[in-house]
């Protein structure tokens, strides 16, 4: 059985100095490789679905195939909902076996992201399921990717922080420290005293999202100061698109099923190489 809660993995991150990658998985090739790559690497995962890609996935049908996978897999694998906004997507994956939720009330005011939150967790812990929430707000098109640039007006507030995590009980907090959802415009600048800061006064598990198109020096110093789950999907996206660009150039009696193969190796790729920065390569037992 490999299927864990998202508090067993973070915390075993945390106090080993590194961090578990959360991909997101929006169909059949994205399940497998991140999966392919998590067990050739002997590494932990997170697999992740986001309340936006919803309409690219029938939760009710496709969500006993995750969880299979993930209980079939011989390293420690989290399912989790990235970005759940809506109460209703709360409960639909809650009903459905996942074992972790993020709570998104980033764009609320303070008290109602502190009522909101703490009510999802209450419900969550219940049934033994972790609970992320994000305090700040982290930019860019989440879900898809469209250029961003990270407002500081929009950090997290160190202070608030940790009154957020001890009014809600969260397992782990999504911070905004200069990371963007999907490219980057302009080069990153990571707020690394304000991660430090905010570690410190919280005690909890820090993510990083927006983790495509950092440096391995930026993953580095995140992991460092307290970072110890990094989001990732425009990365993975952009690889897939690139081999699927490549089409023209192959042979016109491959098949369908022999080119999604392809496309999947690519993703593959595209995850082992974040896990290596991300130093959970081989963290498996
Ligand atoms: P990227 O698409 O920038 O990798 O961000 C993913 C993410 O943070 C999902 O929550």
């Amino acid at each position: 059985m490999a299927l864990v809660n998202l508090k067993q993995l973070v915390t075993d991150a945390s106090r080993r100095g590194y961090a578990v990658g959360s991909f997101n998985v929006v169909n059949m090739e994205t399940l497998q490789a991140i999966l392919q790559a998590a067990e050739e690497n002997r590494s932990p995962v997170i697999l992740s679905v986001a309340e936006a890609h919803f309409p690219f996935i029938d939760l009710e049908e496709f969500s006993p195939i995750i969880l299979r996978a993930a209980r079939k897999a011989t390293v420690p694998v989290a399912v989790h909902l990235d970005h759940g906004q809506s109460f209703s997507a709360i409960i639909k994956v809650l009903r459905n076996g996942f074992t972790s939720v993020m709570f998104d009330g980033s764009t609320l005011p303070l008290e109602e992201n502190i009522f909101k939150t703490r009510e999802i967790s209450r419900i969550a812990h219940a049934v033994n399921v972790s609970v992320e929430a994000e305090l700040g707000h982290v930019t860019g098109g989440e879900g898809d990717a469209s250029p961003g640039v990270a407002d500081p007006s929009l950090f997290t507030d160190p202070q608030e922080a940790r009154l957020f995590v001890t009014e809600t009980g969260i397992d782990a907090l999504a911070v905004a420290i200069g990371s963007v959802h999907g490219i980057y415009r302009g080069t990153p600048q990571l707020d690394i005293p304000r991660l430090a800061k905010t570690r410190k006064l919280t005690g909890v598990p820090l993510v990083l999202h927006g983790g495509s198109g950092l440096s391995d020096d930026d993953f580095r110093e995140a992991i460092a100061n307290g970072i110890a789950k990094v989001n990732v999907y425009t990365d993975m996206s952009q690889a897939a698109m690139a081999k699927i660009r490549t089409v023209d150039t192959l042979p016109e009696t491959l098949g369908f099923p022999e080119f999604m193969v392809q496309v999947r190796e690519a993703i593959k790729e595209a995850v082992t190489e974040k896990m290596r920065v991300f130093g959970s390569v081989g963290r498996s037992n």
